[in-house]
Parts: structure tokens; sequence; C-alpha cells
């Protein structure tokens, strides 16, 4: 107990917990892509893939809870790190500013924010089907849930798509950031790596946001149809 309260405690320890959230997040983000271009591979597969996700009740809540506390308790640990950073500056709340710090790093917050209110919405849109109710009640041929054709309706606005499209762009440089310090806080960044990580974040950013931003362009441009 005291060992985790230490660790909430001291700003090792929050970067520590902010890199073993984060990299669940991204693992969360890998195997989500992996589902979602299955939308290439037919309506057919698509809709046996969140068939499939959603034929154990038990433990599809129990990963929803699950992630949802792991995605709290990274949005709270980077609330107390940015506030700590904050107070330790002359210039208090003043943005980031390091000149030599990426763009990436410069905006982690800003990027944080956007992000959350973009899985907010995503939320709201997919899993809760508030903002457009009409595409959740499709079911195919075997009478499963037509994920889609809930897909094509989505994306065919050009509203909606722009607005996955626009998140993506914010992911990819909140990723990019993130990728590369996980390795830091970690303890895994030396010299001889160094270079060798960034690329490695940067393509490894590139894969996730063009894999999501693909599907929403196709079906925009009636590609996917
Ligand atoms: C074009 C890209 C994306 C597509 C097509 C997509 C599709 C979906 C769909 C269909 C669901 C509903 C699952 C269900 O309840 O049946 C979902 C849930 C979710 N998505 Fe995405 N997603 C995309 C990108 C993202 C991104 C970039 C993030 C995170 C930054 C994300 C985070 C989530 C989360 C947290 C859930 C809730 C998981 C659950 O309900 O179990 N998604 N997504």
């Amino acid at each position: 107990m005291n060992i985790v309260k230490s660790l909430f405690q001291s700003s090792i320890g929050r970067k520590y917990i902010m890199a073993v959230t984060g990299g669940l997040l991204f693992g969360f983000l890998v195997v989500h892509l992996a589902g979602n271009v299955q939308i290439f591979l037919g309506a057919d597969r698509i809709n046996s893939y969140a068939a499939l996700l959603k034929s154990n009740l038990l433990v599809l809540w129990g990963f929803r809870l699950g992630l949802a506390a792991i995605a709290l308790i990274h949005i709270t640990t980077a609330t107390g790190l940015t506030l700590e950073n904050w107070a330790a500056r002359p210039n208090r709340y003043a943005a980031n500013t390091d000149p030599y710090a990426s763009f990436s790093a410069r905006t982690m917050v800003v990027s944080g924010v956007i992000l959350f209110a973009f899985i907010t919405y995503h939320l709201l849109h997919f899993t809760l089907g508030v903002t457009q109710p009409g595409i959740m009640h499709h079911v195919d041929h075997l009478g499963r849930h037509d994920v889609y054709r809930m897909m094509l309706e989505g994306f065919r606005n050009p509203w909606i798509a722009g607005t996955y499209l626009a998140a993506m762009i914010v992911l990819f440089f909140h990723l990019r950031h993130g990728l590369s310090s996980l390795f830091q806080s970690l303890g895994l960044k030396n010299q001889k790596f160094a270079k060798g990580i960034e690329y490695l974040a940067v393509i490894t950013a590139l894969l996730i946001c063009v894999g999501n931003g693909a599907i929403a362009l196709t079906i925009l441009l009636r590609i996917l149809k």
C-alpha cells in the first residue's frame, strides 16, 4: 500500500504511472485498429467480429471497466504532473515554450484535452448511439448488429468523417511524443537507441492514425460502399 502511495506522490513515480498506463492505452489502440480494419474485408467479417466482442458480457464489461480505470489514472496523473510543472515555473501557468522541445512535446496537454473530447464524442457516437441514433439499429441477414452499415452511414457525413480525421492528426502528435517518452520514463532510452526510438515512435503513431483515418476517408470518398 505504501509503495503505491509513494508511487503516486513522487514525480518519478507519476512519470512511471504515465508510461505504464499510456502503454496499456496504446495496446488498446493497436487491438482496436486490428478490429476496425476488418471493415476492408467486408460486412460479414466486421459484423461477426463485433458480435464476437459482445458475446461474453462479463468479459466485455470487465474489459471496458479496466480500460476506463486505466484512462482515468492516465488523465488524473497527467493533470497532477502538469499542475506541478506549472507551479515550478517562474512564469506560472504559461504554456511550455521550451524552444528545444518538439512540437509534440510542447502540445501534450492540448492534444490530450482534444483527445479526451474526441473519445467522449466517439463513445456518444458509436457505443451509445446518442449523436446519430439511426445508425445503431441496423441488423444484417444473420440478425447481428450491422456495424458495417453503421460505419458507412457514420462516415458518409463529411462533418463526422472530418472530425475523425482531424482527431487522427492530433492523435499522431500525442502518440509520437507519448511513445518516445514512455521509453524514457521506463529507463529504456539511452544515447545509443535514442534516434531509433524516435523513428519507431513516429512510424508506429503514423500507422495507427493512417490506419484509422483510412476507414473514415475511404467511406467518405465512396471507395468503400
Ligand atoms: C476511424 C477510427 C475508428 C473507428 C471506425 C472506431 C470504431 C469504434 C466502434 C464501432 C466502437 C463501438 C464498439 C461497441 O460498443 O460496439 C468503438 C468503441 C471505442 N473506441 Fe473506437 N474507433 C475508431 C477510433 C478510435 C480511437 C482513435 C480511439 C482512441 C483514441 C478509440 C477509442 C474507443 C473506445 C475507448 C471505445 C469503447 C470500447 C468499448 O465500447 O468497449 N476509437 N470504436
